[in-house]
Formats: C-alpha cells, sequence, structure tokens
C-alpha cells in the first residue's frame, strides 16, 4: 500500500487513514450527531461514552482483522467527511460487508460515491474479496439511491440488531462492480416503507 501525506488510499478529492483514539473529536462530529445516529443506531443519539465505544470498536477491528470504516479526508484542506470502509461479514465465503457514514455538512457533494467505489476496488483488487454485502435502514433513501448506483444487488430483508429494524440487504459480486449504470435492479420493496 502506498501512502500519500498519510493516507494509505486517495481518490481525486479524498483520502484514507486509519482510526486512533485521539480521533474522538472527530468521531464526536460523526457518530455524535443524530442526523447521523439515527440512521445505524435504534438509540438515535449516542453518548460521549457511546461514540468511544464505537471508535475503539473500529480501532479493534483494523488489529483483529485489517479492516474497518476508515476515517476519510479531503485532501484539499484536510476536512474530515466521514468514514467509509469493510466490516468481516462471511469471511469464508471471502465476502465483506461496505458500509459509509459521512458528516452531515458534507453530504450530497458524491463523497460517499467516491469513498465507497475507492474502497470496492480496495476490496476486490488488494483483498480478493468474491463479493461485498450491504444493507441500510428501511426509511434511508440515501442509502439505497447510493447502493444502486454501485451495482450493488438487492437479495432479501434481513434484521439489523443494531436499529431494531429489517435492513433491505445487498450484494455486489466481483466483476458486477465495473459495468455501467442504467440496468440497476433497484429494490423495489422498500418505496413502500419509506
Ligand atoms: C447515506 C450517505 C452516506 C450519503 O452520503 P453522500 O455523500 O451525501 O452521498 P453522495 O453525495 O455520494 O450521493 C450518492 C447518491 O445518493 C443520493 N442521495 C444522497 N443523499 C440523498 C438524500 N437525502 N435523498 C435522496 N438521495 C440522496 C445522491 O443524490 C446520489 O445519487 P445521484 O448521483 O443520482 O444524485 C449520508 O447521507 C450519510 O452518511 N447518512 C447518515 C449515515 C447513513 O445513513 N449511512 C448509511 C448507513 S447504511
Amino acid at each position: 500500500m502506498s501512502v500519500t501525506r498519510g493516507y494509505f488510499m486517495t481518490t481525486s478529492r479524498l483520502g484514507f487513514r486509519f482510526w486512533r483514539m485521539a480521533d474522538l473529536d472527530l468521531a464526536r462530529g460523526l457518530w455524535g450527531d443524530p442526523r447521523v445516529a439515527r440512521w445505524i443506531d435504534a438509540r438515535g443519539q449516542l453518548t460521549e461514552a457511546q461514540v468511544a465505544e464505537r471508535l475503539a470498536f473500529e480501532i479493534q477491528l483494523q488489529h483483529r482483522h485489517g479492516i474497518q470504516y476508515w476515517p476519510v479526508y479531503r485532501l484539499n484542506g484536510g476536512t474530515h467527511v466521514g468514514c467509509c470502509g469493510l466490516r468481516p461479514h462471511d469471511p469464508a465465503a471471502r465476502i465483506y460487508e461496505l458500509g459509509f457514514h459521512i458528516c452531515a455538512s458534507s453530504w450530497r457533494k458524491g463523497y460517499a460515491f467516491e469513498a465507497a467505489r475507492a474502497v470496492i476496488d480496495h476490496a476486490f483488487g488488494t483483498l480478493h474479496a468474491r463479493g461485498l454485502f450491504a444493507g441500510h435502514h428501511p426509511r434511508n433513501k440515501a442509502s439505497r439511491r447510493l447502493l444502486a448506483k454501485l451495482r450493488f444487488r438487492f437479495t432479501h430483508n434481513e434484521f439489523y440488531a443494531a436499529t431494531g429494524c429489517q435492513h433491505p440487504s445487498y450484494l455486489l459480486k466481483a466483476g458486477d462492480e465495473d459495468q455501467t449504470e442504467g440496468s440497476a435492479p433497484v429494490d423495489n420493496t422498500t418505496d413502500r416503507q419509506s
């Protein structure tokens, strides 16, 4: 992995680093924001201790599995824009879970798409993944749109303990990530729930 200005991976606008406990302020600005937390955690609003727990969890994941939802920064100026990365999902089948959490102040600038594309390339290229799993809160239209743009295909609904909801769930198989958008079969079960 080449390192550019402390980033282990870059895109045209973004750089990826690894979480450290010293990043608590950044973590608070992301997971401590109820506009973000409401989509990923049934508690809706995380306390300082819960944000710190989440940060420690990401750091542990990197130690144990070499992956996490990596913190992402703008190359131009270094603003923290959120995190995007991988979790173990089905290690025997080499399937990882893809996730993205973007700070509310950076929404709708294409950062989640750009970061996710880089993570997908990393997963299939460097980690030799066979597939990527992803799911989202049933009312999360932004995530649904984003996953369709990324070529994920709806597979089923699955209970997600962290939110207490049935999450529409998707798979991106190795080889499918390079197809152009246009024939994306979008999950049509979620419009009724949104
Ligand atoms: C979902 C999330 C990651 C999207 O991040 P983002 O950087 O704003 O997304 P992008 O700018 O890359 O947009 C990707 C696509 O989603 C669409 N989108 C983004 N926000 C949207 C919204 N609020 N409603 C509908 N579509 C939306 C964009 O329009 C774009 O599609 P387009 O190119 O066809 O217009 C961000 O809203 C977020 O972090 N939310 C809180 C946490 C969360 O929900 N994480 C996902 C958990 S599964």
